[in-house]
Parts: structure tokens; sequence; C-alpha cells
């Protein structure tokens, strides 16, 4: 076995945790070391909830929390909390966020908030006689687990219905348990958990001991009971329009039109060409994951979620709309998001709870809307980014800031290169060399550059 393998390190102190890595891992252990020390919480007590997020923790991963002020949705005005670490994205949704404000923002409606289960299980025996029993047993199903959903139910939640699905055509002996919820506030995913567990036992229990089933027929194998992050119907929908005419002041009558038909043409591609329909909805979770992680909410589910939706034709498709009707503008976004502003991190994570302080504490369908408009914003900015300036433009004036301080350009340097590439096309060699001629000692490297 390689001496970088080892057991028991789950068992080790934080810092016995880092001494092994950096030993084995790193050429400069005592700075690695420090390093890593560096990003600890200053407060032990928050390091300790921070820690207790996930395991094996040796240090925190910083990302840069931003902002986006001026986010109008249905008449309330939103200061949109964002965490990600690429360039422009908060610009963008904050420009797009502004533009929309003069114009009646955004317009946004929860279309519906169900979330699913599973139960998958295999049978053999005639499909009619489990489909009978089910049905018989149904309510009885729904009363077994009802110590566990009472609470929910008390807040207007539970398990709503329950279906028998017959897969056995794909798979032998696969059936499933299909089953609906609302978790109200909550995401939901340990309640619709725990319902399920319960669910298969006593789905299992009532089929060993049926008595109108023969010795065969009364076994059952519960393969997995879960909860589906597909959510078709947990939907929000987010729309802006205003007349073409309103646009873009700078421009003729016949500009604002061709901008628009532009606009709807490039929302159509992404409809037609799955390549396309991939950046431009990946443009939309630029705004969608930057305010559920910062509201502390799962953004591999929900991702994972909207991907499958944007598939449901059978074609990965965009998820936004554009028409051009009528001398109007129509922008729309409809989006599934099985999200929560209670239980899990929302309140436990520091962060997630100030995020969700600043939006007014909403409730889950609330943040639906603004993560819906946050998306449709980011996909606003991109689009017309790209079908007029092109993305670069803003892009590299934002990443021109990343080199600069890559480069640890002092703010007299950064004025000076900003300056110089404000008409110029920015790469990180091209700024380098910049930044050596300004210090005085050109490299080799960059002599060549600047002599070419
Ligand atoms: C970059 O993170 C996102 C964009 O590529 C989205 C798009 O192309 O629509 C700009």
């Amino acid at each position: 076995m390689s001496e970088k393998t080892i057991s028991g390190f789950s068992k080790l102190s934080k810092r016995g945790k880092i001494k092994w890595i950096v030993e084995n891992f790193f050429k400069d252990p005592d700075a690695v070391t420090k390093e890593l020390a560096s990003y600890w919480h200053g407060n032990a007590a928050q390091q300790k909830v921070l820690d207790g997020f996930s395991e094996n923790t040796i240090s925190n991963f910083p990302m840069p929390y931003g902002v986006a002020p001026n986010m109008v949705i249905n008449g309330n005005t939103y200061c949109v909390p964002m965490v990600i670490e690429e360039s422009s994205v908060v610009a963008a949704a904050s420009s797009a966020a502004k533009y929309w404000m003069h114009r009646g923002g955004f317009t946004a409606e929860v279309i519906s908030t169900t979330k699913i289960g599973q139960v998958h299980f295999i049978w053999n025996g005639a499909s009619e006689k489990i489909k009978t029993f089910f049905d018989d047993v149904k309510e009885a199903l729904l009363d077994d687990v009802s110590e566990l959903t009472a609470s929910m139910e008390a807040r207007g939640g539970g398990l709503k219905d329950i279906e028998l699905l017959n897969f056995t055509a794909e798979q032998e002996g696969y059936y499933q348990i299909k089953a609906y919820f609302e978790t109200c506030d909550s995401m939901g995913a340990n309640f619709i958990n725990s319902v399920l567990e319960a669910l298969s036992k006593t789905w299992a229990k009532r089929i060993n001991t049926h008595d109108g089933f023969d010795a065969a027929e009364q076994e059952v194998e519960i393969v997995m009971s879960i909860l589906s992050n597909y959510t078709p119907d947990c939907i929000v929908r987010a729309a802006v329009s205003c007349p073409v005419s309103d646009l873009d002041k700078t421009l003729t009558d016949e500009e604002k039109l061709a901008l628009a038909k532009r606009f709807e043409t490039a929302v159509k591609i992404a409809h037609v060409d799955s390549y396309r329909a991939t950046t431009h909805n990946k443009g939309i979770y630029n705004g969608v994951d930057a305010v559920v992680l910062a509201t502390g909410n799962d953004f591999r589910a929900i991702e994972a979620c909207g991907h499958t939706y944007a598939s449901r034709t059978g074609k990965y498709k965009s998820l936004s709309h554009c028409e051009v009707k009528d001398g109007m503008f129509h922008f729309w976004l409809e989006l599934p998001l099985a999200i929560g502003t209670v239980g899990g991190l929302t309140k436990l994570h520091p962060m997630a709870k100030r995020s969700l302080d600043m939006l007014g504490n909403p409730n889950a369908e609330e943040l639906m809307m603004i993560i819906a408009a946050t998306g449709l914003a980011q996909n606003f900015a991109a689009i017309k980014s790209l079908v007029t300036t092109g993305i670069q433009k803003g892009h590299m004036k934002m990443h021109l800031l990343n080199i600069l301080s890559h480069l640890e350009a002092s703010e007299k340097e950064a004025e000076l290169t900003i300056a110089h590439f404000k008409e110029r096309a920015i790469s990180f060699s091209g700024v380098r060399t910049f930044l050596d001629n300004q210090r005085g000692n050109p490299s080799v490297k960059s002599r060549v550059q600047v002599t070419k």
C-alpha cells in the first residue's frame, strides 16, 4: 500500500489531519499549514458550526459574497445576495436589475410546489394482483405513516398522494410507489426520505402478510426509497416585458426593432440547438446557483432538476423564451425550483441566515420568485451583450481586475493598465508585458512581445 493511504484519518484532530496532509502531499508543509489555518474562522464557535456541515474539514474555502441591488419583483425591491466566483455575473445581474427597474421590473408567480419521492421495489407476480392490492391498501398505507406527516400536515403540507407505477416491461419485476409531497417552506428532503422509508417498510410488511398472496407473492424486495430531485411540478415563472420602443433610448426605431428581433432569434437558437441551449442555460444558472448558494440551498439538486426539465420534450432546450409581438418585447422563464427557507443550512449557516434577512425573510415561494428573476436577469444581460457588443468586452474588463490582482499591481499601476487597455484586447500576457514595462524590468518574453 502507498504511504499516501491512511486508515483512521477521520479520527485525527484537525491539526493531526493537516499534519498528515502537508507531510504527504506538499513540498512546503509549513507554508501550507499556515495558509490552511489562515482561513479558519476567527471565532472558534462559528468554525465549529461550519465544520459541522461536513466531514474531515481542515479549513474553509472562501467564495465572494456579492449583491445585486435594485431587483424589482412584483413591485417589491430586493437586494439579492449572490455567492459566485465568476467575474461579471454579479455586475450583469445588477445591470439587468437596474435596466428592468426602469421598465416595470420583473413579474413572477409560483405555478406549483409539489415534490416527488419514490419507493422502488421488485415483485414477481401478476401485475393486476399487485395493482388491486395497492388500491385496496392505499388509504391504510397513508394512515400508517400519518405520525410522520402530522406536523407537516398541520402546516398545510404533507404526503398528498401515492400511486403505483409498473415498469415491468423495461425491468423485470420493477414497480414503484410514486409519492407526491407538499413541504411548505422547507425543501423537505429529510421529511420526504423519512416518510418514504417508513412507507416502504409498511408496504413490505403488508405484502409479506397478505393472505390473498401465495408464498412467492408474499416476497418483495425494496430496492431503495428516496426523493426524486426531478420536480416538474414545482415550477416558478419569471417574466419581463416592455414596448420595443423602450428597449434602448440611444437607438433609432429601426435599430430597436432589429435589437429585439435579434434577441428573439438568439433565444430561438437555444430552442433549436442543444449545444447553444447548454451555454444559454448555464448563463441562467449563473444567477440561479449564486442565490441558491447564498441562501443555503442545494445547488446540485437545483441544477440536476433544471437540466432534466430542459430535456423534458426529449431534446435539451432553452429554459427561457422570447417573443416580439405587436410592438412588445416579452422575455420569460419557467424553472423547477425545489428550495426552502427553513431547515437544512438555511438558518444554520450564518451567512445564509443573513442572506434571508437581506431578502426580508421570504417564504419558500417568494424565494423561488427571487431566484427565478435573478436567473432571468442574468440570461437577459448575457443575451443582450452577446447580440450587441459581444460578451468579451465586459467579461475581460472584469477579468483585467483579476489579472491585476494576480500580478499584485499597485493602485497606480492598475489605473495606468486599465486606461491602457480601454480600447485594446486584454490578455494575461499582454497585461503582464505592460506591467513589466511599467516596472522597468521587462522579462525576455515580455520584450519579445513588445517588439512584435
Ligand atoms: C458565461 O458564464 C455565461 C454565458 O456564456 C451565457 C450565454 O452564453 O448565454 C455568457
